[in-house]
């Protein structure tokens, strides 16, 4: 398999299925406060993308079983929705959706704030939110895919935290998970040469404590190994001769 480099024509359909992933969350961003369960949230968010008339790609995928991975505090992603988790003031909470639209793919993830948080809560928020930033300055044709590794690392570590290894970004496109497999770390190597038209899901999920994550019973669940906060920020970008396009942000 190699990495697939998209159309106009595919950018195009995969433009509109990131805006509308893009007002997803925004609507999920309001929806998000302390005493709703994160069912609530499953349902409110399978509600909304199909309302948009899209496929909520993580429904059924590799037998998940919910439209929205929903993910409280030391959990680090691929929580799954229940009706006894009560978002409590003061939690953090990651909310990551995928969209199919006309065949073809968005996926993206928040962490929000639940009421009031901590400092601490809120400094890891913001600085996970800011290495994705980091990483696309590296995003263009000519450049490697580990540059944008190499980038999220350095910022990430520099407020020591800690950037997990066990789960990384992708390729996608007409799949969820194409090739490339996109680190949040430092690889052996330079990675892939970016290409124009090549779309990617780039993912930081970052730890107040160590970067080792461990997984729950439920087989789908990865917490943190320490028991530490863990935050994560994702969206769908395309690589360009210059600034890469983020497909799945409205603002
Ligand atoms: N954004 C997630 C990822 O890339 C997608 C979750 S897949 C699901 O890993 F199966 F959990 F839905
Ligand atoms: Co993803």
């Amino acid at each position: 398999m190699s990495i697939s480099i998209k159309s106009e024509r595919e950018i195009g359909l995969m433009r509109e299925a990131g805006k509308i992933l893009a007002q997803v969350h925004d609507e999920l961003e309001q929806f998000v406060r302390p005493g709703i369960s994160t069912k609530d949230i499953d349902k409110k968010g399978e509600e909304i993308i199909r309302s948009f008339g899209c496929i909520p790609s993580f429904l059924n995928y590799n037998g998940y079983p919910a439209s929205i991975c929903v993910s409280i505090n030391d959990e680090v992603v691929h929580g799954i929705p229940a009706k006894k988790r009560i978002l409590q003031e003061g939690d953090i909470v990651s909310l990551d959706a995928g969209v199919i639209y006309n065949g073809y793919h968005s996926d993206a993830a928040r962490t929000h704030a639940v009421g009031e948080i901590s400092s601490e809560a809120k400094q890891l928020l913001d600085v996970t939110k800011n290495s994705f930033f980091e990483g696309i300055k590296y995003a263009k044709e000519g450049n490697h895919l580990y540059d944008i590794s190499k980038a999220i690392q350095n910022y990430a570590e520099s407020f020591g935290y800690g950037v997990v290894r066990k789960l990384v970004g992708h390729g996608i496109g007409k799949n969820l998970h194409e090739e490339p497999q996109v680190p949040n770390f430092k690889m052996p190597g330079r990675g892939t040469k970016l290409l124009a038209g090549m779309t990617l899901a780039i993912e930081p999920m970052i730890n107040i404590g160590t970067h080792d994550v461990k997984f729950l019973s439920d087989k789908w669940t990865a917490v943190t190994a320490d028991g530490s906060l863990s935050a994560h920020y994702e969206n769908t970008i395309v690589i360009t001769k210059g600034e890469p396009e983020i497909l799945s942000l409205t603002r």
